[in-house]
């Protein structure tokens, strides 16, 4: 069993982002990340101080402004409307889940989709889904890389993505479909209705798992030899660890590494992917718009 760590994708992906920043450096421009937090999910404040450390880390500007739960959607939308007409900011990124009350999809409609580095823009999403330019879903096109790098391809094979979400399932299912050796699969969405998905997945030479319930995959549902992408990120209880929590993934490691082929660990491939990404994103807008 090859185990698809996350860190050799990146540490190549951030070379070559370091060479582009600096290009952009020497005519005047430094790229420039917002990113918006409101309200007080603890996992989000984890993520943003991660995406701050991963932009200084690289000479990426960064900005993350934070505002009370109670915030209007009208001020929101003003806020990101005054985002997208600066001409000093590249990315901007308002993190999900926003709290009850705020409609994410009319606040994400205000964003500069050249601006969008999310991917979560309707113009961005049909770009993706029509294979033309335009950013793409960090998390999604993050597993494309991973893929890439290990070599491994899409074509004629089976695939299942597990989740329909707008952020991950939905991308996922576009880009396995794209043309290419990275795409062509032939490709099943399963999704909380799906009926016997064990049998679902036992079909599958390449497995994304992006459901959001921790260890919910279980070894014996594979096929022999498939390909595991664990999308999951997921807190567990566990006294014994000094943190009294541990993060496992949508599949369960230790019964799945007796049958796949190859798995990504969690944590330590698809977050930091999805992390690195949005990184590229950034730098990709300053170069468009710059
Ligand atoms: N919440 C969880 N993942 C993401 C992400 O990739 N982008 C944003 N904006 N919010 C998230």
């Amino acid at each position: 069993m090859q185990l698809l760590a996350g860190k050799p994708v990146v540490d190549a992906l951030r070379a070559g982002l370091l060479s582009r920043i600096q290009a952009l450096k020497e005519r005047g421009i430094t790229p420039c990340l917002t990113v918006t937090l409101v309200g007080d999910d603890p996992s989000s404040h984890i993520y943003v101080n991660a995406k701050d450390k991963d932009a200084k880390e690289l000479g990426i500007e960064s900005h993350t402004y934070r505002f009370p739960a109670t915030m209007s959607q009208a001020d929101l939308e003003a806020h990101v409307r005054k985002l997208s007409s600066d001409p000093k900011v590249h990315g901007i990124l308002v993190q999900s889940p926003l709290p009850k009350g705020l409609d994410e999809s009319r606040v994400v409609d205000c964003i500069d989709p050249t601006k969008d580095v999310d991917g979560f823009h309707p113009q961005n999403v049909g770009l993706l889904c029509l294979d033309r330019p335009g950013h793409r879903s960090c998390t999604p096109w993050g597993v494309i890389q991973v893929l890439k790098h290990y070599g491994i391809t899409t074509a004629g094979k089976r695939a299942v993505v597990i989740g329909r979400s707008d952020i991950v399932g939905r991308p996922m299912a576009n880009l396995l479909i794209h043309k290419g050796a990275l795409g062509d699969a032939t490709l099943t969405v399963a999704h909380s209705r799906t009926a016997d998905l064990a049998s679902v997945v036992r079909e599958a030479d390449i497995v994304v798992a992006a459901i959001g319930k921790p260890e919910f995959v279980k070894g014996s549902w594979l096929k022999p030899g498939a390909v595991v992408i664990d999308v999951g990120i997921n807190r567990v209880e566990d006294a014994s660890l000094p943190k009294g929590y541990k993060v496992v993934g949508d599949v369960e490691f230790s019964s799945a590494q007796d049958v796949a082929s190859a798995i990504t660990p969690v944590p330590g491939c698809v977050g930091l992917m999805t992390r690195a990404i949005l990184m590229s994103n950034t730098v990709d807008a300053a170069e468009r718009l710059s």
